[in-house]
């Protein structure tokens, strides 16, 4: 268990936003893209990101994204091939560059979510076609589904939320090949079907989830990205699942979640309007839950690294 002290003294150290004269920039929302050569640097920043804005930094949130996405990429490799070079920073892994390839494969087990486009609030307000994919009646907040689905979804630009389309949609819009949908489509079920199986080890329930697919240089099509990270799915403990479904109250669940839901529940606040101000306390239980979130699905210790992230980077990355 990480200390109260520790996680405090993160507070003042979190990456907001890096400046490293390694290559040119782009920045997402959560992390900053660094191209150097033929690769890419992908730096984890401590960013929050929810309902497509940043809102506040986390202590050690980038560095437990990065080890996730690092554990992850590892274990499915059996898969498919993913974009990592080498991890030579806690914050920071070199990826190929690739051409993201427009969609994002979106898999959901679960009728859940807050934000104005997860199944639930679809669900929520009458529609029983999410996708392309026939919801019964009278189903909870919460159910499992009867089979995982696959509802992919446009990136938005930049402030805008992002749009599920059916892969009839998403073939005839023209934004990828039936070759290429159905390649990832196969893809991340396999990856979606692996997660579930390995996290219920562990004692928890991977609830939904997105994958981002890339084609390398000599056209190859890879997982890019990151890859079963608490940014990128949902968890929840399986201990605490079926009691709360019952109820009607939300499983126990990591992170992410945690602070969109002390958003709306607190202030009513569901992704619309000024940014609220998160206060310390939220951010360090933030803290908490995606280290438990690393130390659970890893089943190892997470050991903060505490050094001045600049001067580490520059040994790094430089
Ligand atoms: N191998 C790669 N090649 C090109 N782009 C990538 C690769 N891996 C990830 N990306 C892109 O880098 C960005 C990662 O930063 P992130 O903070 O997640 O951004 P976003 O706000 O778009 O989610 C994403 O836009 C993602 O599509
Ligand atoms: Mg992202």
């Amino acid at each position: 268990m990480i200390s109260e002290k520790i996680l405090r003294e993160g507070l003042v150290n979190t990456i907001e936003n890096t400046h490293l004269p390694i290559g040119e920039l782009s920045r997402g929302k959560v992390r900053d893209c660094y191209e150097k050569g033929d690769n890419l640097v992908l730096v984890a920043t401590d960013r929050l990101s929810a309902f497509d804005v940043v809102l506040t930094t986390i202590p050690f949130k980038g560095q437990v994204l990065n080890k996730l996405s690092d554990y992850w990429f590892k274990k499915t490799k059996h898969i498919i091939n993913n974009h990592v070079l080498s991890v030579p920073d806690p914050n920071a892994m070199v990826v190929v560059k690739c051409e993201p390839l427009p969609i994002e494969m979106v898999v959901r087990a679960y009728l859940t979510g807050v934000t104005s486009t997860s199944i639930w609030t679809a669900y929520e307000r009458g529609e029983r076609i999410f996708c392309g994919h026939h919801l019964p009646d009278g189903m909870k907040k919460h159910q499992r589904l009867e089979n995982p689905i696959l509802t992919p979804s446009t990136k938005a630009e930049k402030g805008q939320h992002d749009r599920s389309l059916s892969k009839e949609e998403i073939i005839s819009s023209g934004l990828v090949s039936v070759e290429d949908f159905e390649l990832m489509e196969n893809v991340a079920t396999h990856l979606f079907v692996y997660g579930l199986s390995l996290s219920r080890t562990r004692g928890l329930i991977l609830v939904d989830t997105k994958y981002e697919f890339g084609k390398t240089p000599e056209g190859k099509i890879v997982l890019i990205d990151e890859v079963h990270t608490p940014d990128s799915s949902r968890y929840w403990y399986e201990n605490t699942y079926q009691g709360a479904f019952e109820r009607g109250e939300d499983p126990k669940s990591f992170d992410k979640e945690y602070v969109r839901r002390w958003l709306k529940e607190e202030l009513g606040y569901v992704g619309e309007g000024t940014i609220p101000k998160i206060p310390d306390h939220v951010r360090i239980e933030a803290a908490r839950r995606y280290i438990e979130a690393c130390e659970c699905i890893t089943g190892e210790q997470f050991l903060p690294d505490l050094e001045e992230p600049l001067k580490r980077f520059e040994r790094n990355l430089f």
